[in-house]
Protein backbone atom coordinates (compact mmCIF):
# COMPACT_ATOMS: atom_id res chain seq x y z
CA UNK A 1 0.00 0.00 0.00
CA UNK A 2 1.79 3.02 -1.09
CA UNK A 3 1.56 6.26 1.55
CA UNK A 4 0.56 9.63 1.37
CA UNK A 5 3.33 12.32 2.05
CA UNK A 6 2.71 15.45 3.54
CA UNK A 7 3.08 17.49 -0.01
CA UNK A 8 -0.59 15.13 -0.85
CA UNK A 9 -2.82 15.98 1.72
CA UNK A 10 -5.72 17.65 0.84
CA UNK A 11 -5.40 19.82 3.63
CA UNK A 12 -2.15 21.41 2.07
CA UNK A 13 -4.51 23.04 -0.66
CA UNK A 14 -5.46 25.47 1.84
CA UNK A 15 -2.34 25.64 3.83
CA UNK A 16 0.61 25.07 1.91
CA UNK A 17 0.76 27.15 -0.80
CA UNK A 18 3.00 30.60 -0.52
CA UNK A 19 0.15 32.63 -0.72
CA UNK A 20 -2.50 35.10 0.21
CA UNK A 21 -5.25 32.70 0.38
CA UNK A 22 -2.90 30.62 2.25
CA UNK A 23 -1.68 33.33 4.45
CA UNK A 24 -5.15 33.56 5.64
CA UNK A 25 -5.27 30.38 6.20
CA UNK A 26 -2.71 29.80 8.46
CA UNK A 27 -3.48 33.06 10.26
CA UNK A 28 -6.59 31.90 10.94
CA UNK A 29 -5.75 29.24 12.80
CA UNK A 30 -3.08 31.03 14.49
CA UNK A 31 -6.35 33.19 15.92
CA UNK A 32 -7.11 29.85 17.49
CA UNK A 33 -4.04 29.74 19.14
CA UNK A 34 -2.02 27.21 17.17
CA UNK A 35 1.42 27.23 15.80
CA UNK A 36 2.05 26.20 12.32
CA UNK A 37 3.36 23.20 13.67
CA UNK A 38 0.15 22.49 14.79
CA UNK A 39 -1.72 21.88 11.50
CA UNK A 40 1.31 21.89 8.65
CA UNK A 41 2.11 18.71 7.07
CA UNK A 42 -0.12 16.89 9.20
CA UNK A 43 -3.83 14.59 8.48
CA UNK A 44 -6.55 17.51 9.37
CA UNK A 45 -9.28 15.45 10.65
CA UNK A 46 -12.74 16.79 10.93
CA UNK A 47 -14.75 15.21 13.88
CA UNK A 48 -18.00 15.81 13.26
CA UNK A 49 -20.09 15.76 16.02
CA UNK A 50 -23.61 14.95 16.19
CA UNK A 51 -23.92 16.50 20.11
CA UNK A 52 -27.20 18.73 20.98
CA UNK A 53 -29.06 19.19 24.10
CA UNK A 54 -31.91 17.63 23.04
CA UNK A 55 -30.08 14.74 21.65
CA UNK A 56 -30.10 12.69 24.62
CA UNK A 57 -28.82 9.90 23.05
CA UNK A 58 -25.55 11.67 22.40
CA UNK A 59 -25.23 13.44 25.93
CA UNK A 60 -21.68 11.69 26.62
CA UNK A 61 -20.12 13.17 22.99
CA UNK A 62 -19.15 16.50 24.72
CA UNK A 63 -16.67 14.23 26.48
CA UNK A 64 -16.60 11.63 23.50
CA UNK A 65 -14.94 14.32 21.04
CA UNK A 66 -11.81 15.17 23.36
CA UNK A 67 -11.14 11.20 23.81
CA UNK A 68 -10.99 11.35 19.95
CA UNK A 69 -8.58 14.32 19.61
CA UNK A 70 -6.33 13.01 22.18
CA UNK A 71 -5.85 9.79 19.72
CA UNK A 72 -5.34 12.19 16.61
CA UNK A 73 -2.65 14.08 18.52
CA UNK A 74 -0.75 11.14 19.75
CA UNK A 75 -1.46 10.10 15.76
CA UNK A 76 0.20 12.77 14.48
CA UNK A 77 -2.74 14.25 13.40
CA UNK A 78 -4.29 17.69 13.78
CA UNK A 79 -8.32 17.58 14.92
CA UNK A 80 -11.18 20.15 14.29
CA UNK A 81 -14.31 19.22 15.70
CA UNK A 82 -17.28 20.18 13.52
CA UNK A 83 -20.77 20.45 15.03
CA UNK A 84 -22.74 18.53 12.80
CA UNK A 85 -27.32 18.57 12.85
CA UNK A 86 -27.96 16.69 15.29
CA UNK A 87 -30.88 14.89 14.05
CA UNK A 88 -32.60 13.29 17.00
CA UNK A 89 -35.71 11.06 17.37
CA UNK A 90 -37.16 12.11 20.33
CA UNK A 91 -38.02 15.60 19.43
CA UNK A 92 -37.98 15.88 16.06
CA UNK A 93 -41.12 16.63 14.36
CA UNK A 94 -43.24 15.51 12.29
CA UNK A 95 -40.12 13.07 12.12
CA UNK A 96 -36.63 12.70 11.90
CA UNK A 97 -36.91 11.35 8.59
CA UNK A 98 -37.26 14.49 6.87
CA UNK A 99 -33.71 15.64 7.72
CA UNK A 100 -32.16 12.69 7.39
CA UNK A 101 -31.09 14.08 3.82
CA UNK A 102 -30.70 17.16 5.06
CA UNK A 103 -27.90 16.04 7.37
CA UNK A 104 -26.68 13.73 4.51
CA UNK A 105 -26.29 17.03 2.49
CA UNK A 106 -24.60 18.83 5.14
CA UNK A 107 -22.43 16.22 5.79
CA UNK A 108 -21.00 15.89 2.21
CA UNK A 109 -21.17 19.69 1.52
CA UNK A 110 -18.95 20.20 4.96
CA UNK A 111 -16.20 18.25 4.22
CA UNK A 112 -15.86 18.60 0.72
CA UNK A 113 -15.62 22.46 1.76
CA UNK A 114 -13.10 22.57 4.18
CA UNK A 115 -9.68 21.52 4.64
CA UNK A 116 -10.20 18.09 5.88
CA UNK A 117 -8.25 14.96 5.15
CA UNK A 118 -10.34 12.51 6.94
CA UNK A 119 -13.28 12.22 9.09
CA UNK A 120 -14.73 11.10 12.48
CA UNK A 121 -18.37 10.59 12.02
CA UNK A 122 -19.95 10.60 15.50
CA UNK A 123 -23.36 9.21 15.13
CA UNK A 124 -25.91 6.62 16.54
CA UNK A 125 -29.32 7.91 17.14
CA UNK A 126 -31.45 6.29 14.44
CA UNK A 127 -31.01 8.91 11.29
CA UNK A 128 -27.72 9.73 12.30
CA UNK A 129 -25.89 6.87 10.95
CA UNK A 130 -27.00 6.72 7.69
CA UNK A 131 -27.38 10.53 6.87
CA UNK A 132 -23.52 11.04 8.04
CA UNK A 133 -22.23 7.88 6.43
CA UNK A 134 -24.21 8.88 3.01
CA UNK A 135 -22.60 12.25 3.01
CA UNK A 136 -19.41 11.00 4.15
CA UNK A 137 -19.45 7.76 1.17
CA UNK A 138 -20.77 11.39 -1.28
CA UNK A 139 -17.28 13.19 -0.30
CA UNK A 140 -15.21 10.12 -0.71
CA UNK A 141 -12.43 11.14 2.39
CA UNK A 142 -10.95 8.39 4.68
CA UNK A 143 -14.01 8.09 7.16
CA UNK A 144 -14.20 6.01 10.49
CA UNK A 145 -17.52 6.03 11.87
CA UNK A 146 -18.12 6.48 15.39
CA UNK A 147 -21.17 4.57 17.29
CA UNK A 148 -22.85 6.59 20.70
CA UNK A 149 -22.76 2.80 21.57
CA UNK A 150 -26.44 1.62 23.61
CA UNK A 151 -27.69 3.06 26.68
CA UNK A 152 -27.75 0.86 29.90
CA UNK A 153 -30.84 -1.54 30.56
CA UNK A 154 -33.88 0.01 31.40
CA UNK A 155 -35.24 -0.79 34.97
CA UNK A 156 -38.41 -0.70 37.32
CA UNK A 157 -39.46 -2.13 40.13
CA UNK A 158 -36.54 -5.09 39.44
CA UNK A 159 -37.88 -5.82 35.85
CA UNK A 160 -35.63 -5.08 32.80
CA UNK A 161 -37.17 -2.28 30.67
CA UNK A 162 -36.66 -2.02 26.49
CA UNK A 163 -36.75 1.52 25.13
CA UNK A 164 -39.40 2.14 23.28
CA UNK A 165 -40.70 -1.64 23.20
CA UNK A 166 -41.83 -1.33 26.80
CA UNK A 167 -43.26 1.96 26.05
CA UNK A 168 -45.83 0.46 23.84
CA UNK A 169 -46.57 -2.39 25.77
CA UNK A 170 -47.06 -1.00 29.23
CA UNK A 171 -49.30 1.82 27.14
CA UNK A 172 -51.47 -0.78 26.17
CA UNK A 173 -51.60 -1.84 29.63
CA UNK A 174 -52.25 1.59 30.90
CA UNK A 175 -54.85 2.06 28.24
CA UNK A 176 -56.35 -1.07 29.66
CA UNK A 177 -56.48 0.34 32.71
CA UNK A 178 -53.82 -2.50 34.46
CA UNK A 179 -51.16 0.31 35.45
CA UNK A 180 -51.47 3.05 38.11
CA UNK A 181 -50.10 6.39 37.94
CA UNK A 182 -47.09 5.59 39.97
CA UNK A 183 -46.19 2.77 38.23
CA UNK A 184 -46.78 4.58 34.93
CA UNK A 185 -44.65 7.51 37.04
CA UNK A 186 -41.92 4.69 37.76
CA UNK A 187 -41.68 3.39 34.30
CA UNK A 188 -41.19 6.43 32.89
CA UNK A 189 -38.27 7.70 35.28
CA UNK A 190 -36.79 3.97 34.36
CA UNK A 191 -36.82 3.52 31.05
CA UNK A 192 -33.83 5.70 29.57
CA UNK A 193 -31.32 5.86 32.73
CA UNK A 194 -27.47 6.82 30.80
CA UNK A 195 -26.71 8.40 27.77
CA UNK A 196 -26.62 6.16 24.51
CA UNK A 197 -29.11 4.84 21.86
CA UNK A 198 -32.53 2.99 22.68
CA UNK A 199 -30.49 -0.67 24.19
CA UNK A 200 -33.24 -2.39 22.04
CA UNK A 201 -32.23 -3.99 18.31
CA UNK A 202 -34.18 -0.80 17.26
CA UNK A 203 -33.08 1.41 14.47
CA UNK A 204 -29.80 2.76 15.92
CA UNK A 205 -28.36 -0.34 16.95
CA UNK A 206 -29.39 -2.15 13.39
CA UNK A 207 -27.84 0.71 11.96
CA UNK A 208 -24.71 1.06 13.68
CA UNK A 209 -24.50 -2.79 13.80
CA UNK A 210 -24.91 -2.12 9.88
CA UNK A 211 -21.93 0.12 9.54
CA UNK A 212 -19.96 -2.24 11.91
CA UNK A 213 -20.73 -4.84 9.35
CA UNK A 214 -19.72 -2.67 6.28
CA UNK A 215 -16.22 -2.20 8.22
CA UNK A 216 -16.87 1.35 8.35
CA UNK A 217 -16.55 1.16 12.47
CA UNK A 218 -13.26 -0.65 14.77
CA UNK A 219 -14.67 -4.22 14.86
CA UNK A 220 -17.45 -4.67 17.77
CA UNK A 221 -17.50 -1.07 18.28
CA UNK A 222 -21.17 -0.83 17.43
CA UNK A 223 -22.61 -3.26 20.77
CA UNK A 224 -19.79 -1.05 23.08
CA UNK A 225 -22.71 0.61 25.56
CA UNK A 226 -22.14 4.39 25.52
CA UNK A 227 -20.98 5.12 29.28
CA UNK A 228 -18.40 1.91 29.60
CA UNK A 229 -14.48 3.07 29.67
CA UNK A 230 -14.16 0.70 26.88
CA UNK A 231 -16.59 3.31 24.46
CA UNK A 232 -13.73 6.48 25.85
CA UNK A 233 -10.70 4.14 24.73
CA UNK A 234 -12.72 2.75 21.06
CA UNK A 235 -12.94 6.63 20.84
CA UNK A 236 -9.22 7.30 21.45
CA UNK A 237 -8.68 4.55 19.09
CA UNK A 238 -11.09 5.90 16.43
CA UNK A 239 -8.72 9.51 16.53
CA UNK A 240 -5.47 7.50 15.92
CA UNK A 241 -6.43 5.25 13.13
CA UNK A 242 -7.98 7.77 11.27
CA UNK A 243 -4.66 10.13 11.28
CA UNK A 244 -3.32 6.25 9.75
CA UNK A 245 -6.05 5.88 7.41
CA UNK A 246 -5.03 9.26 5.77
CA UNK A 247 -1.41 8.17 5.22
CA UNK A 248 -2.76 5.00 3.87
CA UNK A 249 -5.23 6.80 1.44
CA UNK A 250 -7.90 3.96 2.40
CA UNK A 251 -11.06 5.64 1.13
CA UNK A 252 -14.56 4.61 1.86
CA UNK A 253 -14.88 3.72 -1.62
CA UNK A 254 -12.55 0.60 -0.70
CA UNK A 255 -14.54 -0.24 1.80
CA UNK A 256 -18.33 0.34 1.03
CA UNK A 257 -18.22 -2.67 -1.76
CA UNK A 258 -20.81 -5.00 -3.43
CA UNK A 259 -19.58 -7.59 -0.37
CA UNK A 260 -19.39 -5.14 1.76
CA UNK A 261 -23.33 -4.17 1.52
CA UNK A 262 -24.03 -7.74 1.37
CA UNK A 263 -22.26 -8.75 4.51
CA UNK A 264 -23.92 -5.69 6.27
CA UNK A 265 -27.39 -6.98 5.10
CA UNK A 266 -26.86 -11.08 6.64
CA UNK A 267 -25.61 -9.93 9.50
CA UNK A 268 -29.17 -6.92 9.58
CA UNK A 269 -31.00 -10.17 8.80
CA UNK A 270 -29.34 -12.07 11.69
CA UNK A 271 -29.75 -9.17 14.49
CA UNK A 272 -33.48 -8.81 13.84
CA UNK A 273 -33.04 -6.02 12.72
CA UNK A 274 -35.36 -2.78 12.69
CA UNK A 275 -37.27 -2.33 9.02
CA UNK A 276 -35.87 0.71 9.03
CA UNK A 277 -32.72 -1.02 8.05
CA UNK A 278 -34.20 -1.15 4.67
CA UNK A 279 -34.43 1.89 3.32
CA UNK A 280 -31.22 3.24 4.64
CA UNK A 281 -29.07 0.31 3.60
CA UNK A 282 -30.56 0.52 -0.08
CA UNK A 283 -29.76 4.41 0.51
CA UNK A 284 -26.59 4.05 1.71
CA UNK A 285 -25.84 1.36 -0.64
CA UNK A 286 -27.00 3.16 -3.63
CA UNK A 287 -24.48 6.22 -2.80
CA UNK A 288 -21.36 3.87 -3.28
CA UNK A 289 -22.82 2.64 -6.25
CA UNK A 290 -24.21 -0.30 -4.90
CA UNK A 291 -27.68 -0.86 -6.67
CA UNK A 292 -28.77 -2.85 -4.05
CA UNK A 293 -33.15 -3.54 -3.95
CA UNK A 294 -35.46 -4.83 -1.85
CA UNK A 295 -35.56 -8.25 -3.83
CA UNK A 296 -31.90 -8.60 -2.58
CA UNK A 297 -32.80 -8.09 0.97
CA UNK A 298 -35.59 -10.35 0.65
CA UNK A 299 -33.91 -13.31 -0.80
CA UNK A 300 -31.06 -13.05 2.09
CA UNK A 301 -33.54 -12.82 4.68
CA UNK A 302 -35.50 -15.63 3.37
CA UNK A 303 -32.22 -17.76 4.16
CA UNK A 304 -30.72 -15.87 7.01
CA UNK A 305 -31.15 -16.99 10.57
CA UNK A 306 -32.26 -14.60 13.08
CA UNK A 307 -29.58 -15.58 16.11
CA UNK A 308 -29.25 -12.49 18.44
CA UNK A 309 -32.03 -12.89 20.87
CA UNK A 310 -32.57 -9.32 21.84
CA UNK A 311 -35.58 -7.49 22.01
CA UNK A 312 -38.18 -7.08 19.92
CA UNK A 313 -37.73 -9.73 17.98
CA UNK A 314 -35.83 -11.66 20.30
CA UNK A 315 -37.47 -12.74 23.64
CA UNK A 316 -35.49 -11.44 26.79
CA UNK A 317 -32.69 -9.83 26.65
CA UNK A 318 -31.04 -5.85 25.58
CA UNK A 319 -28.10 -4.42 23.89
CA UNK A 320 -26.00 -4.47 27.20
CA UNK A 321 -26.46 -8.21 27.60
CA UNK A 322 -25.52 -8.48 23.69
CA UNK A 323 -22.36 -6.72 24.12
CA UNK A 324 -21.56 -9.12 27.16
CA UNK A 325 -22.26 -12.17 25.33
CA UNK A 326 -19.76 -11.12 22.85
CA UNK A 327 -21.31 -8.23 20.64
CA UNK A 328 -21.42 -8.04 17.29
CA UNK A 329 -17.65 -9.49 16.69
CA UNK A 330 -19.36 -12.62 18.05
CA UNK A 331 -22.67 -12.83 16.40
CA UNK A 332 -20.72 -12.12 13.09
CA UNK A 333 -17.84 -15.15 13.65
CA UNK A 334 -21.28 -17.28 13.73
CA UNK A 335 -22.23 -16.10 10.40
CA UNK A 336 -18.92 -16.50 9.17
CA UNK A 337 -18.92 -18.87 6.53
CA UNK A 338 -22.00 -16.71 5.10
CA UNK A 339 -19.76 -13.79 4.79
CA UNK A 340 -17.51 -12.47 2.60
CA UNK A 341 -13.85 -12.67 4.86
CA UNK A 342 -12.07 -10.21 2.23
CA UNK A 343 -13.94 -7.34 2.70
CA UNK A 344 -11.72 -4.56 3.33
CA UNK A 345 -12.43 -2.38 6.34
CA UNK A 346 -11.12 1.04 8.17
CA UNK A 347 -8.69 -1.55 10.33
CA UNK A 348 -6.81 -2.07 7.06
CA UNK A 349 -7.34 -5.38 7.50
CA UNK A 350 -10.16 -7.86 5.95
CA UNK A 351 -13.51 -8.56 7.69
CA UNK A 352 -12.02 -12.19 8.57
CA UNK A 353 -9.15 -10.86 10.02
CA UNK A 354 -10.52 -8.54 12.54
CA UNK A 355 -13.03 -11.50 13.26
CA UNK A 356 -10.37 -13.79 14.61
CA UNK A 357 -10.15 -15.05 18.32
CA UNK A 358 -14.16 -13.44 18.09
CA UNK A 359 -16.36 -15.74 21.02
CA UNK A 360 -19.63 -16.19 22.03
CA UNK A 361 -20.14 -15.80 25.95
CA UNK A 362 -23.67 -16.35 26.20
CA UNK A 363 -25.53 -18.73 23.61
CA UNK A 364 -28.71 -17.72 24.65
CA UNK A 365 -27.92 -14.22 23.63
CA UNK A 366 -26.00 -15.23 20.84
CA UNK A 367 -27.43 -18.34 19.38
CA UNK A 368 -25.90 -20.91 17.26
CA UNK A 369 -27.30 -21.10 13.65
CA UNK A 370 -28.83 -25.01 14.83
CA UNK A 371 -30.90 -22.79 17.63
CA UNK A 372 -31.78 -19.96 15.85
CA UNK A 373 -34.57 -17.29 17.39
CA UNK A 374 -35.96 -17.37 14.08
CA UNK A 375 -35.88 -19.82 11.17
CA UNK A 376 -35.29 -16.76 8.82
CA UNK A 377 -34.37 -13.10 8.96
CA UNK A 378 -35.67 -10.55 9.93
CA UNK A 379 -38.02 -9.00 7.43
CA UNK A 380 -40.42 -9.84 4.50
CA UNK A 381 -40.48 -7.86 1.96
CA UNK A 382 -44.21 -8.51 0.22
CA UNK A 383 -45.88 -7.49 -3.50
CA UNK A 384 -49.29 -7.57 -4.17
CA UNK A 385 -51.97 -5.05 -5.85
CA UNK A 386 -51.66 -3.06 -2.83
CA UNK A 387 -47.66 -2.94 -3.15
CA UNK A 388 -46.49 -3.18 -6.75
CA UNK A 389 -43.21 -1.98 -5.79
CA UNK A 390 -43.02 -3.39 -2.37
CA UNK A 391 -43.52 -3.44 1.59
CA UNK A 392 -42.22 -4.87 4.42
CA UNK A 393 -43.21 -6.79 7.77
CA UNK A 394 -40.92 -8.28 10.91
CA UNK A 395 -42.37 -11.37 10.62
CA UNK A 396 -40.51 -12.75 14.06
CA UNK A 397 -42.42 -10.09 16.16
CA UNK A 398 -45.73 -10.60 14.82
CA UNK A 399 -48.04 -13.16 15.83
CA UNK A 400 -47.55 -16.16 13.66
CA UNK A 401 -51.49 -16.07 13.32
CA UNK A 402 -51.31 -13.51 11.03
CA UNK A 403 -48.87 -14.67 8.57
CA UNK A 404 -51.53 -15.68 6.56
CA UNK A 405 -54.68 -13.59 7.16
CA UNK A 406 -57.62 -12.03 5.21
CA UNK A 407 -60.23 -9.24 6.70
CA UNK A 408 -62.02 -6.58 6.39
CA UNK A 409 -60.11 -2.91 6.03
CA UNK A 410 -60.81 -0.44 8.54
CA UNK A 411 -59.28 2.58 6.58
CA UNK A 412 -58.24 6.34 8.09
CA UNK A 413 -56.70 9.10 5.50
CA UNK A 414 -54.85 10.87 8.52
CA UNK A 415 -53.56 10.06 12.05
CA UNK A 416 -55.74 11.78 13.82
CA UNK A 417 -59.11 10.30 12.04
CA UNK A 418 -57.41 7.01 13.00
CA UNK A 419 -56.88 7.92 16.76
CA UNK A 420 -60.45 9.20 16.72
CA UNK A 421 -61.50 6.15 15.75
CA UNK A 422 -59.43 3.86 18.03
CA UNK A 423 -60.24 5.38 21.33
CA UNK A 424 -64.08 4.99 20.63
CA UNK A 425 -64.82 2.01 22.43
CA UNK A 426 -67.93 1.66 20.84
CA UNK A 427 -66.05 0.98 17.38
CA UNK A 428 -67.51 -1.71 14.86
CA UNK A 429 -64.16 -3.22 14.71
CA UNK A 430 -63.04 -7.01 15.24
CA UNK A 431 -59.59 -9.06 15.85
CA UNK A 432 -60.00 -9.52 12.13
CA UNK A 433 -59.89 -6.67 10.46
CA UNK A 434 -57.08 -5.05 8.95
CA UNK A 435 -56.54 -1.25 10.13
CA UNK A 436 -54.97 0.67 7.87
CA UNK A 437 -53.80 4.06 7.37
CA UNK A 438 -52.49 6.20 5.13
CA UNK A 439 -50.71 9.35 3.88
CA UNK A 440 -48.23 8.91 5.70
CA UNK A 441 -45.39 7.93 3.29
CA UNK A 442 -42.48 9.86 2.45
CA UNK A 443 -44.13 12.69 0.90
CA UNK A 444 -47.76 12.16 2.66
CA UNK A 445 -46.35 12.28 6.35
CA UNK A 446 -44.89 14.36 4.99
CA UNK A 447 -41.44 12.62 5.86
CA UNK A 448 -42.09 9.16 6.14
CA UNK A 449 -43.17 9.27 10.02
CA UNK A 450 -42.56 6.50 12.16
CA UNK A 451 -46.57 5.87 12.73
CA UNK A 452 -46.41 2.60 11.31
CA UNK A 453 -47.26 0.74 14.45
CA UNK A 454 -50.98 1.33 14.29
CA UNK A 455 -52.54 1.61 18.04
CA UNK A 456 -55.11 -1.66 18.30
CA UNK A 457 -58.40 -0.23 19.07
CA UNK A 458 -59.24 0.70 22.84
CA UNK A 459 -62.62 -1.76 22.50
CA UNK A 460 -60.14 -4.87 21.54
CA UNK A 461 -57.49 -4.07 24.15
CA UNK A 462 -59.82 -4.19 27.15
CA UNK A 463 -60.91 -7.44 25.27
CA UNK A 464 -57.59 -9.04 25.73
CA UNK A 465 -56.40 -8.46 22.21
CA UNK A 466 -52.66 -7.61 21.92
CA UNK A 467 -52.26 -7.50 18.43
CA UNK A 468 -53.79 -7.14 15.01
CA UNK A 469 -52.78 -6.56 10.95
CA UNK A 470 -52.00 -3.22 10.55
CA UNK A 471 -50.90 -1.88 6.67
CA UNK A 472 -49.69 1.88 6.03
CA UNK A 473 -46.98 3.64 3.95
CA UNK A 474 -45.80 4.62 7.03
CA UNK A 475 -42.26 3.16 8.78
CA UNK A 476 -42.34 2.35 12.18
CA UNK A 477 -40.33 2.60 15.29
CA UNK A 478 -37.03 -0.27 15.15
CA UNK A 479 -38.14 -0.87 18.82
CA UNK A 480 -42.07 -1.82 17.83
CA UNK A 481 -43.55 -4.92 16.81
CA UNK A 482 -46.74 -6.74 16.12
CA UNK A 483 -48.61 -7.87 12.87
CA UNK A 484 -47.41 -4.33 10.88
CA UNK A 485 -47.00 -4.56 6.98
CA UNK A 486 -45.17 -1.12 6.47
CA UNK A 487 -43.37 1.25 3.75
CA UNK A 488 -45.98 0.87 1.25
CA UNK A 489 -44.71 2.01 -2.06
CA UNK A 490 -45.68 3.63 -4.39
CA UNK A 491 -47.51 5.47 -1.41
CA UNK A 492 -51.04 6.88 -1.74
CA UNK A 493 -50.26 10.64 -1.56
CA UNK A 494 -48.67 10.15 -4.94
CA UNK A 495 -51.33 7.90 -5.93
CA UNK A 496 -50.12 4.31 -5.30
CA UNK A 497 -53.28 1.26 -5.10
CA UNK A 498 -53.02 2.31 -1.27
CA UNK A 499 -55.04 5.19 -2.11
CA UNK A 500 -57.77 3.24 -3.97
CA UNK A 501 -58.44 0.93 -0.99
CA UNK A 502 -61.98 1.37 1.06
CA UNK A 503 -63.41 0.51 4.19
CA UNK A 504 -64.92 -3.10 3.73
CA UNK A 505 -62.96 -4.09 1.07
CA UNK A 506 -60.88 -7.47 1.77
CA UNK A 507 -57.18 -7.42 2.18
CA UNK A 508 -55.26 -10.34 2.12
CA UNK A 509 -51.50 -11.13 3.13
CA UNK A 510 -49.77 -14.00 2.13
CA UNK A 511 -46.76 -13.95 4.18
CA UNK A 512 -45.26 -17.25 2.92
CA UNK A 513 -46.01 -16.43 -0.76
CA UNK A 514 -44.35 -12.65 -0.44
CA UNK A 515 -48.03 -11.42 -1.16
CA UNK A 516 -50.30 -8.59 -0.20
CA UNK A 517 -53.52 -7.57 -2.16
CA UNK A 518 -57.11 -6.10 -2.35
CA UNK A 519 -59.69 -8.41 -3.10
CA UNK A 520 -61.19 -6.06 -5.47
CA UNK A 521 -61.32 -6.49 -9.16
CA UNK A 522 -59.26 -4.52 -11.58
CA UNK A 523 -62.68 -2.94 -13.17
CA UNK A 524 -63.59 -1.37 -9.35
CA UNK A 525 -60.24 -0.76 -9.28
CA UNK A 526 -59.72 1.21 -12.48
CA UNK A 527 -63.26 2.98 -11.71
CA UNK A 528 -61.46 4.58 -8.27
CA UNK A 529 -58.08 5.21 -10.29
CA UNK A 530 -59.90 7.60 -12.69
CA UNK A 531 -61.79 9.39 -9.71
CA UNK A 532 -58.88 9.71 -7.56
CA UNK A 533 -57.60 13.33 -7.03
CA UNK A 534 -54.56 14.09 -5.74
CA UNK A 535 -53.73 16.46 -2.66
CA UNK A 536 -52.89 19.94 -2.36
CA UNK A 537 -48.96 20.03 -1.84
CA UNK A 538 -47.43 20.10 2.14
CA UNK A 539 -45.28 22.70 1.17
CA UNK A 540 -45.17 25.81 -0.61
CA UNK A 541 -41.50 26.77 0.56
CA UNK A 542 -38.36 26.11 2.49
CA UNK A 543 -36.58 22.85 2.96
CA UNK A 544 -40.11 20.69 2.65
CA UNK A 545 -40.55 22.26 -0.48
CA UNK A 546 -37.49 20.36 -1.79
CA UNK A 547 -37.82 17.46 0.02
CA UNK A 548 -41.06 16.62 -1.68
CA UNK A 549 -39.63 17.25 -5.06
CA UNK A 550 -36.57 15.45 -4.72
CA UNK A 551 -37.69 12.31 -2.11
CA UNK A 552 -37.43 9.41 -3.90
CA UNK A 553 -39.89 6.17 -2.57
CA UNK A 554 -39.72 3.68 0.06
CA UNK A 555 -38.26 1.33 -2.09
CA UNK A 556 -35.42 3.30 -3.56
CA UNK A 557 -34.22 4.53 0.19
CA UNK A 558 -35.72 7.45 0.31
CA UNK A 559 -32.74 9.53 -0.82
CA UNK A 560 -33.47 12.96 -2.82
CA UNK A 561 -32.94 12.11 -6.58
CA UNK A 562 -29.96 14.84 -7.46
CA UNK A 563 -28.35 13.34 -4.33
CA UNK A 564 -27.78 9.63 -5.64
CA UNK A 565 -24.50 8.60 -6.89
CA UNK A 566 -25.54 8.01 -10.61
CA UNK A 567 -26.96 11.81 -10.57
CA UNK A 568 -24.43 13.89 -12.60
CA UNK A 569 -20.69 14.89 -12.51
CA UNK A 570 -19.33 14.80 -9.05
CA UNK A 571 -18.89 18.70 -7.63
CA UNK A 572 -15.22 18.06 -7.33
CA UNK A 573 -12.41 20.12 -5.44
CA UNK A 574 -13.30 23.66 -4.31
CA UNK A 575 -11.21 26.11 -6.10
CA UNK A 576 -9.36 28.01 -3.64
CA UNK A 577 -8.46 31.36 -4.78
FE1 LIG B 1 -32.02 8.03 20.02
FE2 LIG B 1 -33.72 5.85 20.12
S1 LIG B 1 -34.13 7.94 20.58
S2 LIG B 1 -31.66 5.96 19.51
Amino acid sequence: MSRKTPGDLRSARWFAPDDLRSFGHRSRMMQLGYSEQDFRDKPVIGVLNTWSELNTCHSHFRERVQDVKRGVAQAGGFAVEMPSLSVDESFTKPTSMLYRNMLAMETEEMIRSHPLDGVVLMGGCDKTTPGLVMGALSAGVPMIYLPAGPMLRGNYAGKYLGSGSDAWKYWDERRAGAISDAEWQGIQGGIARSAGTCMTMGTASTMTAIADAMGLTLPGASSIPAVDANHQRMSADCGRRIVEMVWEDLTPDQIVTAAAVRNAAIVAMATGCSTNAVVHLIAMARRAGVPLTLDDLDALGRVTPLIANVRPAGSTYLMEDFYYAGGLRALMKQLEDRLDGTALTVTGKTMSENLQGAQVYNDDVIRPLSNPVYHEGSLAVLRGNLCPDGAVIKPAACDPRFHVHQGPALVFDSYPEMKAAIDDETLDVTPDHVLVLRNAGPQGGPGFPEWGMLPIPKALIKQGHRDMLRLSDARMSGTSYGACVLHVAPESWIGGPLALLKTGDIVRLDLPNRRLDMLVDEAELAQRRAAWVAPAPRFERGYGYMFSRHVTQADQGCDFDFLQSDFGRSAGEPDIY
